[in-house]
């Protein structure tokens, strides 16, 4: 299936930078959140990214201003959706939101749109069933940030069609991006699976005293060759989201191995969420 316009739902943390790699691997691109003040923010981060991409040598003025043509942004869902041959969502990670939003993205696109889920770990079988056409749902699942983590995790559920999983991963190719294939799902996926087992042993060896935050970073950088360690990895994906990623095991499994830590909830309770409030582990005087 032929792909040419896709609409991101949510300009936030992960959709503003979907939509633009979107837009640079050669996509009619239509940003939407319900938030006018985050739409803005998206459009001035696709201006400023693309001059300095320019400026750095990275990108031609040619291909910039290609891609800037490529990209436009609206607060009125229904008009980024209508004509879209690919919708993803990239909106809070809320169930019943979602399932909300999907039910309506049915109504507004047409039969063939194919409706992905960005989401970090509600599998698309949660979802489909709030649509008409669960056979064009699928998890879609990209890394932050978005415009240099090459990875897509693309999920196949009992109820997506191969078509739909194929079409899907060429997507993601075209993107730049390099795709894999789940053939099933599993909560967590592949990625979030083996970072949350760093994780819990980080947060542990911290709840234990023995060594600071700042110590096992270094550890993990210097002797794994991680670009940085699980704390700073914890600011830059955002605690809140650390957070209900080990609710929803913890919910999932009943296993207390799985309860968020002591240290997330307490930063979760200061709102200290890492880079997007200037605070987490470490501290970003820039916001
Ligand atoms: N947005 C866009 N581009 C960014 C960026 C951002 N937030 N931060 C850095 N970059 C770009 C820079 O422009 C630069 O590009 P060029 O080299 O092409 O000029 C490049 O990345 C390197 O940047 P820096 O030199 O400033 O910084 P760095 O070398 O320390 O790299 C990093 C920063 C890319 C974030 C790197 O530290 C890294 O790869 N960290 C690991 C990130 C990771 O593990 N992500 C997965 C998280 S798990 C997840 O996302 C799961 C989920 O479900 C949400």
């Amino acid at each position: 299936m032929q792909i040419e316009r896709i609409c991101v739902l949510g300009a936030g943390n992960m959709g503003h930078q979907i939509a633009l790699s979107a837009a640079l691997g050669g996509f009619k691109v239509k940003c939407s959140d319900v938030k006018q003040e985050v739409l803005q923010k998206a459009e001035q981060f696709a201006d400023n990214y693309l001059k300095e991409r320019v400026a750095k040598g990275k990108l031609s003025a040619e291909a910039a201003q290609t891609a800037r043509e490529n990209i436009s942004f609206t607060a009125d869902m229904k008009e980024a959706a209508c004509d879209a041959d690919l919708v993803i969502e990239a909106i809070l990670e809320n169930l019943e939101l979602k399932r909300s939003i999907f039910a309506q993205l049915d109504e507004i696109c047409p039969p063939h749109t194919i409706l992905a889920t960005n989401s970090s770990y509600i599998v698309s079988s949660k979802i489909a069933d709030a649509t008409k056409r669960p056979e064009k749902v699928c998890n879609m699942h990209f890394f932050n940030p978005v415009l240099v983590m090459k990875l897509v995790e693309v999920v196949n559920g009992p109820h997506t069609a191969e078509e739909t999983a194929e079409t899907v991963r060429a997507v993601a190719e075209k993107m730049g991006k390099i795709p894999v294939m789940l053939q099933k799902e599993i909560y967590g996926f592949l990625v979030n699976r083996i970072v949350s087992a760093i994780r819990t042993e980080a947060l542990y060896l911290l709840d234990q005293g023995v060594a600071s935050y700042q110590d096992i970073d270094t550890a993990v950088v210097n002797a794994l060759g991680h670009p940085m360690g699980p704390f700073r990895l914890l600011d830059l994906v955002g605690i809140d989201l650390a957070y209900e990623i080990a609710m929803e095991r913890y919910r999932l499994t009943g296993d207390p191995a799985y309860k968020p830590s002591p240290f997330l909830v307490e930063k979760l309770v200061k709102e200290e969420w890492g880079r997007k409030k200037g605070k987490g582990f470490y501290e970003y005087p820039e916001k």
